[in-house]
C-alpha cells in the first residue's frame, strides 16, 4: 500500500450476489487508487452492500451507519474524509428514507448501478450533499465494469443472470432487482475464462433466477456444457434457480456434465398446493417432486437444498403439515428455512390471514429440527466415502486445510497448505452436523506434482 492508495472497506450483507457484487465494486474502484482492507478505521470509503429480503434489514443497516458515522468524524477531526456508501437492495428500495435518517450518507446507489460508482464518488467529493442513483439504467453495467482484476481463490463466482418478473407475493426481489436480465453467452465465457487464468477451479453461476438464463438458445443446461470446455475448470455450480425453469436441457447437463456438480438450492418454499398457490409460486408440490425424481434419474448422487417459508399469511396446520411431509418426501441434504417477514410493498404483506408470530416460531422449530435430522443423516451417510474435495484454504487448526465436497459440505483434513487451491480425493473419517472430518488418500501424488 502506497502514500496514495486509499483504503476501501466495504460490508456485505446477503446472498452470494452481494458477495460478487462487493467485489466488482472493488474491481470499480482499484483504478481510482483503492485497495481494500479489513477495518473501517481510517478507512477513506467505507461501503455497505445491503440486503432487503428479510427482516430488520433495514434496521441493521442503520445501526452500522450509527457505527460508522464516529469513524467519520474521527477521520475529519484529523482533517481526512471517509466516503460513506450504502449499496445493495435497501439502498434500492429506502434510499430517500437512508439520506433522510442518515444525512452524513454520501452516496446511494441501488444494484445496477455500481458502474457509476467512480462517477457518483467524482460529484460527492464536490458536492457537500449526498448523491443518489438507484436507477434501473439503459446501459448495461457489466459493459462498464472491468474485468475481474485480483486472483480471489480456487472457488469465484459469476453473475450471469439479474432480476426476476416471477412476482411471489412474499419477495421484494422483482421491486429492487428489477426485471430478469440474462448476459450474453460471449461476455459470461470471456468472464469465466478470466476467472480460471487467474486461479479459479470452480466457478459458481449467480443468479437471483440463474435457472432463467437465456442468453444463448438451449438456455442455462448449453451454458454448463460450454463452461465445462474450458481447461482447467474443475467444478461448475449454480444458484439459486426456480421449479418452474428447471427445464429437459439443464437436467441433462446433471447427467452429461461431469464438472457439474451433484448438488442442487432449488427453494419450493412450501408443500402446500394452496399455498403455493396463494405465494404465486406457479408450481405444484407433485411438479418439484416430479422435478427431483427427474434430476435423481439423471445423476443419482445428486444431493437437494432448498429454501421454506413457514407462516405465509393463510398457512393452516394442515397446510404446514404438508410442507414436513414434502421434506420427508424429498429428503434434503440440508436447507434455509424463515418465517414469512412481512415486505413493505409486497402483496402478502397486507393480505388477510396474517399468522401469528408464536406459531410461526413452532412451526419454524418443527420444520428445522426435521432439516437438520436430514442434514446429520445427509452428512452421516457420507462417512467412509472416498470423495473429492477442492481444498479452499487453512482449516481452523494448526497443519489443517478446509474446503468442500462435491455436494458443498465443509470438509477439514490434516494436510499440507500446498494442496489450497487443489483438488484432492479423501475419506471421510467423521460427520459433524455441518462439516465432514477427512483423511488425505493421495497425499503423496499431489507433493510431487
Ligand atoms: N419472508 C421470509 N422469507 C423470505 N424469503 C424471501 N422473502 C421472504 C419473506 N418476505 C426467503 C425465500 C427465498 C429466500 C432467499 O428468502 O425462501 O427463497
Ligand atoms: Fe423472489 Fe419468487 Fe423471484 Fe425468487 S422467484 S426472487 S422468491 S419473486
Amino acid at each position: 500500500m502506497t502514500a496514495n492508495t486509499k483504503r476501501l472497506h466495504v460490508i456485505t450483507w446477503g446472498c452470494q450476489m452481494n458477495v460478487y457484487d462487493s467485489g466488482r465494486m472493488q474491481d470499480v474502484l482499484a483504478p481510482l487508487g483503492y485497495a481494500p482492507v479489513d477495518h473501517p478505521e481510517g478507512a477513506d470509503m467505507v461501503i455497505l452492500n445491503t440486503c432487503h429480503i428479510r427482516d430488520k434489514a433495514a434496521e441493521k443497516v442503520f445501526s452500522e451507519l450509527g457505527r460508522l458515522r464516529a469513524l467519520k468524524e474521527a477521520r475529519a477531526a484529523e482533517g481526512g474524509r471517509m466516503i460513506l456508501a450504502v449499496a445493495g437492495c435497501v439502498a434500492q428500495a429506502e434510499g430517500e428514507v437512508i439520506l433522510a435518517r442518515a444525512p452524513y450518507v454520501d452516496v446511494v446507489l441501488g444494484p445496477q448501478t455500481y458502474h457509476r460508482l467512480p462517477e457518483m464518488l467524482a460529484r460527492a467529493s464536490r458536492a457537500a450533499g449526498a448523491v443518489i442513483d438507484a436507477d434501473f439504467p439503459r446501459e448495461d453495467k457489466f459493459d462498464h465494469l472491468p474485468e475481474p482484476a485480483a486472483n480471489r481463490g480456487p472457488t469465484a463466482f459469476l453473475t450471469v443472470q439479474e432480476g426476476c418478473d416471477k412476482f411471489c407475493t412474499f419477495c421484494v426481489v422483482p421491486y429492487t432487482r428489477g426485471v430478469e436480465q440474462s448476459r450474453p453467452v460471449a461476455a459470461v465465457l470471456a468472464e469465466a475464462r478470466r476467472l480460471v487464468s487467474l486461479g479459479a477451479r470452480e466457478i459458481t453461476l449467480l443468479g437471483q433466477n440463474v435457472n432463467a438464463w437465456h442468453g444463448a438458445p438451449g438456455g442455462l443446461g448449453e451454458l454448463v456444457k460450454q463452461l465445462a470446455l474450458i481447461p482447467g475448470l474443475a467444478r461448475i455450480r449454480y444458484t439459486t434457480s426456480h421449479p418452474r425453469d428447471m427445464d429437459e436441457g439443464l437436467i441433462a447437463a446433471h447427467r452429461d456434465v461431469p464438472q457439474l456438480m451433484p448438488f442442487l438450492h432449488l427453494p419450493v418454499q412450501s408443500g402446500s398446493d394452496r399455498v403455493l398457490a396463494a405465494m404465486n409460486r406457479r408450481h405444484k408440490a407433485a411438479d418439484y417432486l416430479r422435478i427431483v425424481e427427474r434430476l435423481r434419474e439423471a445423476r443419482p448422487d445428486i444431493a437437494l437444498s432448498s429454501d421454506f417459508i413457514v407462516g405465509h399469511p393463510g398457512e393452516t396446520e394442515a397446510d404446514f403439515r404438508a410442507t414436513l411431509k414434502l421434506v420427508e418426501d424429498v429428503g434434503f441434504a440440508q436447507a434455509y428455512s424463515f418465517k414469512y417477514s412481512p415486505r413493505p410493498g409486497t402483496p402478502a404483506a397486507v393480505a388477510p390471514g396474517q399468522i401469528a408470530e408464536a406459531e410461526k416460531e413452532a412451526r419454524l422449530a418443527e420444520l428445522q429440527a426435521l432439516l437438520r435430522a436430514q442434514q446429520a443423516a445427509f452428512n452421516a451417510d457420507c462417512v467412509g466415502r472416498t470423495v473429492e474435495v477442492l481444498f479452499t484454504g487453512p482449516g481452523r487448526h494448526p497443519g489443517q486445510i478446509a474446503g468442500r465436497s462435491p455436494w458443498l459440505q465443509p470438509v477439514h483434513a490434516a494436510g499440507p497448505a500446498s494442496l489450497i487451491g487443489h483438488l484432492a480425493r479423501v475419506k471421510i473419517a467423521a460427520a459433524h452436523p455441518n462439516s465432514l472430518a477427512a483423511t488425505l488418500l493421495d497425499q503423496e501424488e499431489h507433493q510431487q506434482a
